[in-house]
């Protein structure tokens, strides 16, 4: 699939833009602060509805506007579809696919699949559990409605949970209603960690195959669910935890405590990798990403490169580009020399200039 074009009005620091991309790669370049990840953001935001740097609605509307749209045109085999997102002040987005309004936002997922890379994302090793739960839940998201509703539905009622058990700390007599939110935890608990395993023992067949790829099979990478609490064992650790949870006003067990195990020869890179070696771990996790997106969709995604190449040493920088020469890649950049350099086919390049965007010749 690719984006065809997107137009842009009053998002962000875009007053009214239009932009027609390559099926190929396309550069974003241009200074610091001048638009380009706000473009990305909005290409994101055309396939998921949320902005990856999770902004509310209200803050990608220009700052002296009231309303933003974006428009963006996606070419999927021989079908094109419309997205038209409506971004509002003081009122709930409006989305429309092919002019058709639609209610909920899950029925714009599986239009445009996209995997998007940012430097943050080099960090997804070294940083704490919650990155790399956000890097499970974003792409099993985007494969799957129902884990989409079984996840909502699991923080909402974590969330009543916890509210309840503080409400319970000063009113001993609520802690009968608390069976309401425990049942409400465990069935939808129970489908995230399964869905979660499956997504893992998934992953990590192509993860591996990558990795020792990227370090020319110097280094076998082994990836597994580290959950907190097991699909069989679930129930029963919510129950043996409650007077623990009541004291603590908090709950304590429960996919919200998952993780990723990532392992080089049994040695745990999130504690004792060089920073090189996370680096190539969290290049192999996106890639994998990339690959596992593509073989459900049985379609090409697009991948959304922001400043990621500058981040990357020379060697780095070739593996990757190398590993997506085959499909749409839109990549910001401030400076052209490590493509030039690196004799890299570029099908469109475009110059970010404050809020407006140019064509480029090289
Ligand atoms: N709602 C908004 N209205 C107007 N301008 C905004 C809004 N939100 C952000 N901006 C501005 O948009 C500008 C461009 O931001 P963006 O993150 O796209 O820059 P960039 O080109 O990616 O820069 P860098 O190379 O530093 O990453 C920033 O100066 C920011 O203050
Ligand atoms: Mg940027």
């Amino acid at each position: 699939m690719i984006i065809k074009s997107v137009d842009l009005l009053n998002f962000r620091n875009y007053k009214d833009l239009s932009l027609i991309f390559d099926s190929g790669t396309n550069i974003l370049y241009g200074n610091n602060a001048q638009g380009k990840t706000n473009l990305l953001e909005a290409l994101y935001m055309s396939g998921t509805s949320k902005s990856y740097k999770g902004a509310k609605d209200r803050e990608m509307i220009n700052f002296n506007e009231n309303e933003a749209h974006i428009k963006t045109i996606v070419e999927k085999g021989d079908r094109e579809y419309r997205i038209d997102i409506h971004l509002r002040k003081n009122k709930t987005k409006g989305i429309a696919i092919n002019k058709v309004p639609i209610r909920k936002t899950s029925e714009l997922f599986g239009i445009l699949d996209m995997v998007f890379f940012s430097p943050e994302d080099l960090n997804i090793i070294k940083n704490g559990p919650s990155e790399r739960r956000r890097f499970m839940d974003n792409e099993l998201c985007q494969l799957d409605k129902i884990y989409l509703n079984d996840l909502k539905n699991y923080y909402k009622a974590l969330d009543q949970r916890n509210k309840l058990l503080k409400d319970i700390y000063d009113h001993p007599e609520l802690k009968e209603t608390l069976d309401i939110w425990d049942k409400q935890l465990v069935t939808f608990g129970k489908n995230v960690i399964k869905r979660r395993s499956l997504f893992i023992s998934e992953l990590k067949e192509i993860t591996t195959d990558i990795h020792k790829k990227l370090t020319k099979g110097k280094e076998e990478l082994e990836i597994s669910y580290e959950c907190d609490s097991t699909y069989e064992n679930f129930e029963n650790r919510v129950f043996l935890n409650r007077d623990h949870d009541i004291r603590f006003s908090t709950t304590s067990v429960g996919p919200h405590r998952d993780d990723i195990s990532i392992k080089v020869k049994n040695v745990d890179m999130r504690k004792f990798g060089s920073q090189g070696q996370q680096r190539t771990c969290a290049l192999s996790l996106k890639l994998s990403e990339l690959k596992l997106l593509e073989n459900h969709i049985h379609e090409k995604p697009v991948l959304l490169l922001d400043d990621v190449l500058s981040e990357l040493d020379k060697e780095r920088q070739y593996d990757l580009l190398d590993s997506i020469s085959d499909i749409q890649t839109i990549i910001t950049c401030t400076g052209l020399e490590d493509f030039v350099e690196n004799r890299f086919e570029l099908n469109k390049i475009f110059h970010v200039v404050n809020g407006t965007i140019s064509d480029y010749q090289i």
